[in-house]
């Protein structure tokens, strides 16, 4: 089932507003929440995802949408990347718009291995996890990938905490 925007979509999309130009890829694009309000800002905008039925309805709406899991579909190098992950460690649901593997950070463990490879000179990543998916370890993950971090914001919600973050290469 497509995600539906939730708390974690608005918070990224308020940074999204602010952060897009140049060429724009929305990884995990799922309803196209990022890659439109991207649209606002610049038009070369890139929506990817796992599940074919986000990239179909995509498409239908006239978003140059493709399949790809994590970069294997992509070749472009981009001005800002947006990913908005599954983050969730041992989901029971299943859903691969929530599980972000055993412990949460599996997805994002493997998206910042490959990342560099699609960012342009100055290019810049927006990111949102929870309180769930352990900060100080994927903290840990984007400084070994010799990145800078820096949080944005951070929202308490009832059962968790939101962090939108920014992450550009280390001159
Ligand atoms: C939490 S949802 C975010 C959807 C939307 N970007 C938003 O902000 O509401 C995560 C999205 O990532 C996609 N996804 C999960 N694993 C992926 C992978 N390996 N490669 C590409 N997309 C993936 C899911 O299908 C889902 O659409």
């Amino acid at each position: 089932m497509i995600y539906q925007p939730r708390e974690d979509s608005f918070l990224l999309q308020k940074y999204v507003k602010k952060y897009a130009k140049g060429s724009v890829l929305d990884l995990g694009s799922g309803s196209g929440i990022q890659a439109l309000t991207a649209l606002k800002k610049t038009k070369e905008v890139l929506a990817a995802d796992i599940d074919k039925e986000a990239v179909k309805l995509l498409k239908a709406k006239g978003l140059n949408s493709r399949f790809s899991n994590l970069f294997s579909n992509i070749k472009e190098k981009f001005d800002l990347i947006i990913f908005n992950p599954p983050y969730l460690p041992n989901s029971k649901f299943k859903d691969i718009a929530l599980d972000g593997g055993k412990k949460g950070y599996e997805v994002l463990e493997r998206f910042f291995s490959q990342v560099k490879n699609y960012l342009k000179k100055d290019g810049k990543i927006l990111i949102v996890f929870s309180s769930l998916t352990k900060p100080k370890k994927v903290k840990e993950i984007i400084k070994k990938n010799n990145f800078n971090f820096k949080l944005l914001e951070e929202k308490k919600l009832p059962f968790e905490k939101l962090y939108v973050v920014l992450v550009e290469k280390f001159l």
